[in-house]
């Protein structure tokens, strides 16, 4: 009796532990297969992560897509600024075209015009031209030997950019056609700094826009006056000679394509009284009371007139063109 009692015990036993393993390995397959569809849904969470990365990433793309269509867009209806560089042989001319072709390489819809000073063409201003690949008109002219012996005597002073500027208006006149092209024409030296917004608002002149121009004059800059009630010029700020009719630097007016196409004898001139150039040639196309004034009724400076030091080059390096 004792015996098949026992020999029940252990066959209960050998029982309970066979279920007992058979439900742990049930557990254990259970749990495997809850961390396996873990990591499945995981690996799908981090896949469609990635997906809306990239979605998100192709959004911001999208975006600065349609910002630059718009912007073409815009530029296409923009006027062309022809920008007129007189340029003349020193040390520093590489570097001083250098430095604007990349400013007009910022902006749109820009004709450089660049005039040598020069019998002909030089391979400095030809490779700085070709390199910026921006559309470009190159020319010579030379100044007149009698103005430029003027550079002789310290106390003479004497014109600059006069036959250069000529050319290129007289370039703009042969092959412009009124009514057709539309543009804006700057006088642009090649030694001023110039802050990109300055095109901007040229695109916005009708006839000829002024604005201020700084470190001229003497002054921190030299501004046309503004009343801000009625928007038009009343006067002058300038360090010299305010009460010229057009008291203004070379830099601080643009001029309509077609004004200066439809005033075919508008022109620079040895003739003009020294500092009389800018306000001589402005008189051939408008009034003070016309004048547009731009950047912010003339409160911003995006225009100066700097000039950089002559170098003091005592020695030559053999195979270095600067
Ligand atoms: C100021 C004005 O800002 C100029 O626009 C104006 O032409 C000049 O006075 C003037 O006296 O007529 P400033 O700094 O004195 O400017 O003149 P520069 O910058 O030396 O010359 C004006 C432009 O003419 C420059 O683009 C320069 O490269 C060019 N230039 C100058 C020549 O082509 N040949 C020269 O012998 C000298
Ligand atoms: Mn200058």
């Amino acid at each position: 009796m004792d015996r098949s009692q026992n020999f029940n015990n252990n066959m209960k036993a050998k029982k309970f532990t066979f279920y007992l393993l058979i439900f742990l390995a049930l557990l254990v397959i259970w749990k495997l297969s809850v961390i396996e569809s873990g990591i499945d849904k995981l690996q799908i969470l981090k896949e469609s992560l990635e997906l809306h990365k990239d979605k998100l990433q192709l959004t911001e793309q999208q975006v600065l897509l349609l910002q630059q269509l718009e912007a073409e867009k815009h530029h296409q209806n923009r006027p062309i600024i022809y920008c007129i560089t007189p340029t003349y042989w020193r040390y520093v001319q590489r570097a001083e075209l250098t430095r604007i072709s990349q400013t007009l390489k910022l902006i749109q819809n820009i004709h450089w015009i660049v005039i040598e000073d020069a019998a002909k063409k030089s391979d400095i201003v030809r490779n700085v031209i070709s390199e910026s690949k921006l559309i470009a008109t190159h020319l010579v002219a030379q100044t007149a030997s009698f103005e430029k012996f003027k550079d002789k005597n310290p106390k003479a002073k004497r014109h600059r950019g006069v036959e250069q500027r000529n050319a290129a208006l007289n370039w703009l006149r042969d092959n412009l056609v009124l009514g057709k092209d539309k543009g804006v024409v700057y006088f642009m030296d090649d030694d001023n700094t110039y802050n990109i917004k300055l095109f901007d608002e040229m695109a916005k002149i009708k006839k000829v826009g002024v604005w201020p121009v700084g470190l001229v004059g003497g002054l921190n800059a030299e501004t046309p006056i503004v009343d801000r009630t009625t928007g038009k010029v009343t006067g002058y700020r300038s360090g010299w000679l305010p009460n010229r009719p057009f008291a203004i630097d070379m830099a601080g007016f643009a001029i309509s394509l077609d004004l200066i196409l439809s005033i075919k004898n508008a022109n620079f001139s040895y003739e003009m009284a020294k500092g009389m150039q800018e306000s001589e040639f402005l008189s051939f196309f408008t009034t003070k009371e016309e004048l547009e004034p731009l950047a912010d009724q003339c409160t911003k400076v995006y225009v100066w007139h700097t000039r950089t030091e002559k170098p003091k080059v005592s020695g030559i390096i053999p195979g270095l063109e600067v």
